[in-house]
């Protein structure tokens, strides 16, 4: 059966981890595009505050306070989509957090409660949606990573927890292919992006933690999100850099080994002053920030050619065809005059 998604106008968008980044920007674009939503993740305030504010500019929202890595939690936010809206059309797995440190070093218990949360609550998002959506049509959007496809060590745990929702989200896309379900599924696959995410993840290293660049803003994510619940994208790399990163590690692994390995890289993924207590996390209790960026300290890219070239291409080319054609046209009406003041 064809996938048929309709336009944002038009849906109901469940986001999980709405209360922070990406999800946070997420959920701020859709309600500006007319969708209705329903929001959830841990922090009870901060989605309170994005609820009311939301409903102040005449958009349509509920919370649900949830932790994903509770199956019934997960099950409350589908039934509470079911009562205010009757159902919904495209589900967001955002909900995640992340874990800086040496594998020797982390406790097997936060390995297990990120895998949680990261895997786990991705699955019981995944699971719930499906099973709504097979009946009416519509668009799972899981977020993936670059480190879905290229590990960065000292977030070592957290890119595994990655490497596992791509394997879930491309076997689970083939086989409701396979059924002819009208179901889009995509996986999203953010570079580093201007989140507080190092400020919530728990940090094993004696420095504070950050992301190493090139570094891109949360509306290139939220973006590309919104285009999927609009048009069936099998999966998108959200910041050209993660693409050229994933690349390397493709084309040449044991070179992009030696690179990442050397301290330069390394060094890129801490600030130069001390970390924090490391009780002070986004793993073990809710964030409680309502913030869509993070305050990364280097440039940030506000826009990805790539992305928008991959989601477009056509478009793309087009202009890119026509700002060629324009400066050819510019150059030949310049040598004109050029010839015409010689004669
Ligand atoms: N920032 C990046 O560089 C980057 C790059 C690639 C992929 N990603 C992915 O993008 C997604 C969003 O991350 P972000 O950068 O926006 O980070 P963020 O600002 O820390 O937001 C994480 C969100 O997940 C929610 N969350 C965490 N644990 C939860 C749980 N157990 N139950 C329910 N909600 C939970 C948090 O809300 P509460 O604390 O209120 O529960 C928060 O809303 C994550 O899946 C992350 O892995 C981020």
């Amino acid at each position: 059966m064809a996938v048929k998604l309709k336009n944002l106008k038009q849906q109901t968008i469940v986001i999980t981890g709405a209360s922070s980044g990406i999800g946070l920007t997420t959920a701020r674009m859709a309600a500006k595009r007319g969708a209705r939503l329903v929001l959830a993740a841990r922090s009870e305030n901060a989605l309170r505050q994005l609820t009311d504010e939301i409903r102040r500019t005449g958009g349509k929202a509920i919370y649900v306070v949830a932790d994903v890595s509770k199956q019934e939690d997960v099950r409350k936010i589908a039934r509470a989509a079911q009562e205010a809206f009757g159902g919904f059309d495209t589900w967001v797995n955002d909900a995640g957090v992340g874990i800086f440190g040496k594998l020797e070093e982390i406790k097997i218990e936060d390995m297990r409660h990120l895998f949680e949360t990261n895997f786990w609550g991705l699955v019981y998002g995944s699971l719930e949606a499906v099973k709504h959506l097979k009946q009416r049509g519509g668009a799972l959007i899981n977020i993936g990573s670059t480190v879905s496809e290229r590990v960065v060590h000292m977030q070592g745990i957290y890119s595994t927890s990655k490497h596992a929702v791509k394997g879930f989200t491309d076997a689970l896309r083939m086989e409701l292919e396979a059924d002819g379900a009208p179901v889009s599924v995509t996986l999203i696959k953010p570079a580093a992006i201007d989140t507080p995410f190092p400020r919530n993840a728990k940090n094993y290293m004696d420095k504070e933690a950050t992301l190493p660049p090139p570094v891109y803003a949360p509306e290139v994510v939220a973006q590309a999100i919104l285009h999927c619940a609009e048009v069936p994208e099998r999966d998108v790399f959200a910041g050209g850099g993660g693409k050229g990163l994933a690349a390397l590690g493709y084309y040449a692994p044991r070179l992009a080994d030696k690179i990442m390995e050397s301290s330069l890289f390394v060094n890129t993924q801490k600030k130069n002053k001390p970390a924090r207590p490391r009780e002070v996390n986004g793993l073990d209790r809710p964030s409680e920030h309502l913030a869509e960026r993070g305050g990364y300290e280097g440039h940030t890219m506000e826009s990805s050619l790539y992305t928008q070239a991959s989601l477009r291409p056509i478009a793309t080319v087009a202009l890119v065809a026509g700002a060629g054609l324009a400066v050819a046209a510019l150059v030949r009406a310049s040598q004109n005059r050029q010839n015409g003041a010689r004669r």
